[in-house]
Formats: C-alpha cells, sequence, structure tokens
C-alpha cells in the first residue's frame, strides 16, 4: 500500500537516537520523509529520486575502523545532502575535510555565530543557541567548502561544498534546545532541495481509502479494538473506506479499565455504525489467571486466551479475508521491516495485538508510514473524539500486570476504582497530555491503619504517573503536592479496603513503567 509521495527525503540513519525525530521534523514541514539504511546504494537512491537527503548523527567516530559509513557517489548525484553531526562529518571526510576528536567533548547548548547567511541559515540572528553532542568535530575543510558558523570551540559549526548541493551541521537542528533549528531544517528543504511542502495527512487518508478500497474489493475486513488510539484510528480509517465490509472485534478480558469496554462500544456502534462483535470473556481470562502469579506466565496466558477468543469471533464472520492492524512506522523501522530502512535493533518488544500469522488472514496496516503524532493528528481528521485520541498507551495484559499477585475479580474492582479517581484527577488538573501514563497498582502486601477508632489491615495501592518521548526511558512526573493529596484521600476514602497510597518515584531504567 507504498504510496508515492512526489517530494520525499531520504533519511540515513548512522545509528542516530535521533534519526526519527529528524523524519517527523521534515514532515512536520509537510514533506514526506522516510528512514533508510545508511549503507543504501548511490544508485537506489537515484530510483527512489529523493528531493534531498539527510546524513543523521551516530555514536561512532567517522576514522574508527568499522565506523558506519555512505556510498561516497552519493555526494555525486547532484541530490542535496545535509549531514548532522557525524553526517556532517561524513560528509566533510568524503568530499576533502579533516576530522578530529576535540579534547573537551562537547555536550549541551552553545552559541553559535553566523558567520554566513546563505540559503542554510537564511533568516538567522547573528547569534543563536544550538545543541552540541560530540566528541568529534571537522577540523579543517579544503577550499572547496565554506564555513557558515561557528561556536567558541568549533570553528566549523555549520559548512557549505562550493560546487555540490552538501550541507553540514555540527549541531542537532532537530532538538528543541536547538530553537531556530525548525528553520534551518526548513531552509534545507525549500531552498535547498525546493520542496514545496505539499504532503498533508488529508491527502495521505484519501490516497489510503482508495488503495484500501482497490485492495480489498468486495471481500471483509477484521479488525481488532482495544480501545487504543491505534486500532481506533483504524478501525475509523476503514469504516471511511470500506463501511459495511467492516467487522470489530472487541475483546472485553474483564481486565480493561474502568467504563473502558463501554466507551469503545459507544464510539463505534453510536458514532462509527461499524459491524461490532464484542467477546464477553471475563470468566474465561479470570479462570486462566486463577492461582497465577509470575508476571511472564500472566503475559503467556492472556495472549493465549486472547488468541482463541478472537479467532472463535474471526470465524463467525463470513468471507472474512483481511485482518487489519495498528502498526506504526516506528515499529516498521525497528522490526527491520522495509526494503531500505536500517536493519532490526535489538530491542524486546511487547507484542502489541499478539495475534498470529496462522490466523492466516492478509494484513491491513494502514498507518505503517505514519508517526503516533501523525495517527493523533489522522484520528482528529477522522472525527475519533479528543479523549480516545489523547489516550495513554495501556497495556494488552491490561490489569493484570496492576494487579500485582493473584488477579481475582474482587482484586481488580478495588484497582479499577483506584485507577479511575487517579485518572480523574490527572485530567482536572489538566495534566493528561504532560502525564504520558498515569495509573494505579494494587500491590499484593496489606498494611496497618487506623480508621475512627479501629485499626485497619487493608490493600496498598501506589500510583505511577510518567513522563516520557519514547516510552524507552521515563521520568517519574513531579506532580503537584496537592495534587497528589487530593490523589490519595479520595482513593482512601472512596475506595474500599484500601487504607494506604503510595507514589512511585523511580526513574526508567532503572525501573520500568509497569510494575509487572
Ligand atoms: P515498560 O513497563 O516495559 O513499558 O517500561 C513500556 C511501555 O509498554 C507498555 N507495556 C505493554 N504493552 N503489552 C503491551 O501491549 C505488554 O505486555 C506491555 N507491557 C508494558 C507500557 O504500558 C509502556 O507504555
Amino acid at each position: 500500500m507504498a504510496r508515492v509521495a512526489d517530494e520525499k527525503i531520504l533519511v540515513l540513519d548512522f545509528g542516530s537516537q535521533y534519526a526519527q525525530l529528524i523524519a517527523r521534523r521534515v514532515r512536520e514541514q509537510q514533506v514526506y520523509c522516510e528512514i533508510v539504511r545508511h549503507s543504501i546504494p548511490a544508485e537506489r537512491i537515484r530510483q527512489l529520486a529523493p528531493r534531498g537527503l539527510i546524513l543523521s548523527g551516530g555514536p561512532a567516530s567517522v576514522y574508527e575502523p568499522g565506523a558506519p559509513s555512505c556510498d561516497p557517489q552519493i555526494f555525486q548525484l547532484g541530490i542535496p545532502v545535509l549531514g548532522i553531526c557525524y553526517g556532517m562529518q561524513l560528509a566533510c571526510q568524503a568530499l576533502g575535510g579533516h576530522v578530529q576528536s576535540v579534547p573537551a567533548r562537547e555536550y549541551g547548548r552553545a552559541v553559535c555565530r553566523v558567520l554566513v547567511n546563505d540559503e542554510l541559515l537564511n533568516g538567522l540572528p547573528a547569534e543563536t543557541q544550538v545543541w552540541m553532542s560530540h566528541g568529534d568535530q571537522v577540523s579543517q575543510v579544503s577550499d572547496d567548502f565554506l564555513a557558515l558558523a561557528a561556536t567558541n570551540t568549533c570553528p566549523i559549526a555549520a559548512v557549505r561544498h562550493r560546487q555540490l548541493p552538501v550541507y553540514g551541521l555540527q549541531f542537532h537542528p532537530e532538538v528543541t534546545h536547538t530553537p531556530l533549528g525548525v528553520t534551518i531544517l526548513a531552509n534545507f528543504l525549500t531552498r535547498a532541495c525546493h520542496c514545496s511542502g505539499n504532503w498533508k495527512l488529508s491527502d495521505f487518508a484519501e490516497e489510503t481509502i482508495v488503495a484500501v478500497r482497490e485492495r480489498v474489493g468486495d471481500a471483509r475486513v477484521i479488525c481488532g479494538l482495544s480501545g487504543g488510539v491505534d486500532s481506533s484510528v483504524v478501525a475509523a480509517l476503514l469504516s471511511e473506506a470500506i463501511g459495511p465490509q467492516l467487522s470489530c472485534i472487541l475483546v472485553d478480558n474483564g481486565l480493561l479499565r474502568k467504563g473502558e469496554a463501554e466507551r469503545v462500544i459507544a464510539e463505534f456502534t453510536d458514532h462509527f455504525k461499524t459491524d461490532l462483535h464484542v467477546v464477553r470473556a471475563e470468566e474465561t481470562f479470570l479462570a486462566a489467571l486463577a492461582g497465577v502469579v509470575n508476571p511472564q506466565e500472566k503475559r503467556r496466558r492472556i495472549g493465549h486466551a486472547f488468541i482463541d477468543c478472537f479467532a472463535a469471533e474471526a470465524k463467525r464472520i463470513h468471507r472474512a479475508h483481511f485482518l487489519a492492524q495498528g502498526t506504526l512506522y516506528p515499529d516498521v523501522i525497528e522490526s527491520g521491516g522495509t526494503t531500505d530502512g536500517p536493519a532490526a535493533t535489538i530491542k524486546l518488544h511487547h507484542n502489541v495485538g499478539g495475534l498470529p500469522e496462522k490466523l492466516e488472514f492478509d494484513l491491513i496496516e494502514p498507518l505503517r508510514d505514519l508517526f503516533k503524532d501523525e495517527v493523533r493528528k489522522l484520528g482528529l481528521q477522522l472525527g475519533l473524539p479528543e479523549e480516545i485520541v489523547w489516550r495513554h498507551p495501556f497495556p494488552g495484559p491490561g490489569l493484570a500486570v496492576r494487579c500485582l499477585g493473584e488477579v481475582s475479580k474482587p482484586r481488580l474492582d478495588t484497582l479499577r476504582d483506584a485507577d479511575a479517581i487517579v485518572l480523574e484527577e490527572i485530567r482536572n488538573a489538566g495534566l493528561n497530555r504532560k502525564v504520558s501514563q498515569a495509573f494505579a497498582v494494587l500491590l499484593p502486601v496489606q498494611s496497618v491503619g487506623v480508621m475512627g477508632d479501629a485499626r485497619t489491615y487493608e490493600d496498598v495501592v501506589a500510583v505511577r504517573c510518567i513522563e516520557t518521548e519514547d516510552f524507552m526511558t521515563a521520568d517519574w512526573s513531579h506532580l503537584p503536592y496537592d495534587l497528589l493529596a487530593r490523589i490519595s484521600t479520595r482513593i482512601i476514602n472512596e475506595v474500599a479496603g484500601v487504607n494506604r497510597v503510595v507514589y512511585d518515584i523511580s526513574s526508567k531504567p532503572p525501573a520500568t513503567i509497569e510494575w509487572e
């Protein structure tokens, strides 16, 4: 279902933690952008016909043996190239510059003095703040290059080749700590690559809808709904594309948040009017979990029960040929699943949907070109409510991995009530977007308390609120004390059987976001 965007930028990935961020920044300028492996041959680039290339940063040193490199012919294609940090060092080295290790490795903010306001630095003031993160820098360039900017410790902070359309930045324009980085990237896209910025999500939606219709014909498509953003947007998009040929399946496993199943059902029957199959499977899941305390075993059993329930329901849906999934672009890149993309990174993936290939459906993945922020925008365009579009991630195994120790209906109900209070208070405080995930955890310990004149011995609830960009690392949210006090008081007063609330102040790593 790959569409051909007429203006495309390729980011060559040299192992930078920022490669995806660069691609997002380019797309924010309405220019379509993909990430490819650093070793992509020049001939392949010529076939793909991008308007420009961006060489990402990377952790290596260009003069180390085995350092990731690029095909030197890419500089001769006539396609504008912007090298960032490692990418700049590589470009300069390939074209006659000299790179050396700097004694004081430079990390953090620096003041950048603009020497030449040419097309790349057009519109920048004489001095601007930039974000440096490097151990090497380009120390000398041949006369073929022109230095465009400098910092106190870095004489060549930005550079341009005099004959070839090759540019370099020693600092990172993609991060917010370089406030005018967006202007520099926009300059590269418009002034060097001559992109008009005509890539729009609405066009994407329209093209995808047409492509889905063509591919599906008169067959039926099944879409699993979890209540999460991705599956909701997929379902909304397909509903728009093929309407009555879409069947959605919601497995209510009894491990969802308070009111969650009802909200999803209302949205996809009242609003989108899809053929929604709700599998009421609470008892099946609770039976599968009885007596299990090991987190991995919980996950395994829930995974199996889910597949069984889903497959049984899918069998009842006639002429179902396709299965729609909410795979996103970062999943595609990180699993090494694109022809020209970088190799798979070693990352333990949570199996989000958990559906096996043996279901023998053809897959439809209409979001596989999009980043999460684009999926959210698309969701709003398709008419999904803010509440679904800005919903926090929720693990597939649901509350089972937040109900530490044995999972039972009464314990889940206690957790659900406490969790609903946490969410409500976070929303009322206007912090739902600032906080990336907020939830309650029911601990498998009891503690002594006093209520009135009586001693109590009741459950402990932990509250977990974190902030993160990518969920790989996270910090605990520094919530205001009065908010924490309200959450604690409400949980203890309103949730029977809880006499103590604690706040989790661990960051990831070394802790994980979930407790199990
Ligand atoms: P951790 O706990 O590993 O979580 O720091 C990172 C992100 O992944 C979510 N998560 C899961 N998602 N199935 C899922 O679909 C799972 O088993 C699972 N475990 C954790 C977690 O909520 C966080 O957003």
